[in-house]
């Protein structure tokens, strides 16, 4: 039998050994325990505000996420408050442009992107962080039922390719711009989002980049991320001026400018 105790000061479900067995443990088969994704998952949405430079945004998000289920979308990151500083010093590069967002989480800066670019699509794996992130899309244009005439959010799971075929058929063009706030956080799903993302890049045959606001918190994923980018032969550069210490102090930020290597 195994036993679950909630630990002091996470939400982390930690296995007691069994008083009556723990003696014979070794020779016990290990027992899986498999919880119900329900238990993990919290929609109390609080309605925060939002500043950034004249646009006001109200929106729903989570004080705190779950990160044993990734929910890690339910709530804003870091990295957002770079990538949106970046947009909007450089708002004149992006004015009527089309761009792409992976991993939106709750849609803050595609929403920011709806005021000056032509089309957005904010995309995300996970159906209860596109549900949320439809909701704040109709919190912005309540009048057309949300409906909003250049903006969409679309599912996206890295690597899969069905799915980016499906949103490169509604956008022919494909996009100026791939963006992505805090998604480098876990080593393992790195090769899958930078394949998606030089499928991005190479689609656009007038040229694309990938902005990247990347947030510092291990050595071995900022040696990955360089890694992976180089594999699939991108060019990977810092963007001046935007390096900050974020998350109160603890992690430093900045922006990363990623194309095509050009080969002659
Ligand atoms: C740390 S959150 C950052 C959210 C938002 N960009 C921000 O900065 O607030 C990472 C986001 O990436 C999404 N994500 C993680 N792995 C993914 C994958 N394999 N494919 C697509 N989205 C993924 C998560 O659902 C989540 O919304």
């Amino acid at each position: 039998m195994i036993m679950y105790a909630m630990a002091p000061s996470s939400t982390k479900l930690v296995p007691l050994p069994d008083p009556v067995s723990s003696s014979t443990a070794s020779n016990a088969e290990e027992e899986e325990v498999c919880l119900d994704e329900s238990f993990f998952i919290n929609e109390d949405y609080t309605l925060q505000t939002y500043v950034i430079g004249n646009y006001v945004f109200e929106m729903l998000c989570l004080p705190s996420s779950s990160t044993d289920y990734d929910l890690t979308g339910q709530l804003l990151w870091p990295g957002t408050t770079i990538l949106n500083d970046y947009l909007i010093h450089n708002i004149e590069h992006f004015q009527g442009s089309s761009v792409i967002e992976l991993g939106s989480g709750i849609g803050l800066t595609g929403l920011l992107c709806g005021h000056f670019c032509d089309q957005v699509v904010m995309t995300d794996h996970n159906d209860i962080v596109l549900k949320v992130m439809q909701k704040n899309i109709n919190l912005q244009h309540p009048r057309t039922g949300g409906r909003s005439a250049n903006i969409e959010c679309e599912m996206l799971d890295w690597g899969n390719r069905h799915q980016l075929d499906v949103i490169l058929h509604k956008h022919k063009r494909g996009f100026d711009f791939v963006l992505g706030a805090d998604i480098c956080y876990q080593q393992s799903s790195l090769p899958l989002l930078f394949a998606t993302v030089k499928h991005l890049l190479a689609y656009n045959e007038a040229g694309c980049k990938f902005l990247l606001a990347y947030v510092s918190r291990t050595k071995s994923v900022d040696a990955a991320v360089l890694v992976e980018a180089s594999k699939l032969n991108l060019e990977v550069c810092e963007a001046p001026n935007t390096r900050s210490l974020v998350a109160g102090g603890v992690h430093e930020g900045f922006m990363f400018e990623i194309s095509l290597r050009i080969t002659h």
